[in-house]
């Protein structure tokens, strides 16, 4: 199976994609809404959770891992790899980093994000690594998260706080800018129109779907072990009726969200 994990429900934005784009594949997906956000949390207590999301999609037959959440792509990454060096795992910073280099005309790349994923500094570092000539400006908008949750997604106090958020980036004259949180894509209609038209959004999703099938197709010892039933497994830590709307809204559709029956929580 294909593992996904996330802090919360946002992650299935990329369950979405990997669907769309992977549908032979099953999927087993686990949100952490018990311990959600992360990204208001220190790198220590994010990696000690992503590694234990990660034990439990293993446990339950996922043999390639993706790490959905932003906030846990840019602090535990290096960490998982370092406890599970057997399993491939896919993050959504690098393919993020790669098409934003690809689309950026300027050099100048805006990113916004929780405050973790903007303050760990992961884009500038990895930007910095392939193009030190490219100027990189970070935004952390914690607000988005919950605005998201909430469903206000056309409200005019939502329109607001994005247009706030993006006035720095756009005065630093960015011409691309990543949605570094897996909430965002859902804003991306007043994203793009505060951002203006000249700015190229970056959606990770679409970005971490390609290159989960781009390994897959030059792996086959790896895309042997994946069961093809097409058959996917939503858990979260914690179940609420609130959460099932939120999965709604992420995936577009009625999602079976099952309760997690594991020690950790
Ligand atoms: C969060 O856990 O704070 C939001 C999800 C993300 O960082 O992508």
């Amino acid at each position: 199976m294909i593992g996904v994990f996330d802090s919360g429900i946002g992650g299935l934005t990329i369950v979405r994609e990997l669907v769309r784009k992977l549908p032979e594949y099953r999927l087993i997906y686990f949100g952490d809404t018990a311990r959600t956000p992360y990204g208001t949390k220190s790198p220590e207590t994010i990696i000690s959770y992503a590694i234990q999301d990660a034990e439990f999609l293993l446990e339950h037959g996922a043999k390639i891992i993706v790490v959905a959440c932003h906030s846990a792509s840019s602090v535990a990454t290096e960490a998982l790899r370092q406890r599970f060096p057997e399993i491939p795992i896919f993050e959504v910073v690098s393919p993020s980093v790669k098409k934003a280099l690809a689309v950026t005309r300027k050099k100048v790349i805006g990113v916004i994000g929780t405050r973790a994923t903007v303050s760990s500094g992961i884009y500038q570092k990895k930007i910095a690594e392939i193009d030190p000539e490219v100027k990189v400006y970070g935004n952390a908008c914690p607000l988005l998260v919950p605005l998201v949750e909430e469903g206000w997604l056309k409200k005019p106090e939502t329109r607001r706080i994005v247009k706030k958020y993006l006035i720095p980036l756009k005065m630093r004259g960015i011409d691309t800018l990543v949605l570094g949180c897996t909430h965002y894509p859902l804003l991306k209609p007043i994203i793009q129109a505060k951002a203006g038209r000249r700015i190229t959004l970056v959606d990770p999703a679409c970005e971490v779907a390609e290159e989960v099938a781009a390994f897959l197709s030059t792996h086959p010892e790896i895309e042997a072990k994946l069961s093809k039933n097409g058959k996917h497994q939503i858990y979260v830590s914690d179940l609420t009726e609130a959460f099932e709307q939120v999965a709604r809204l992420f995936m577009g559709r009625k999602v079976n969200l099952l309760k997690a029956d594991c020690e950790m929580y």
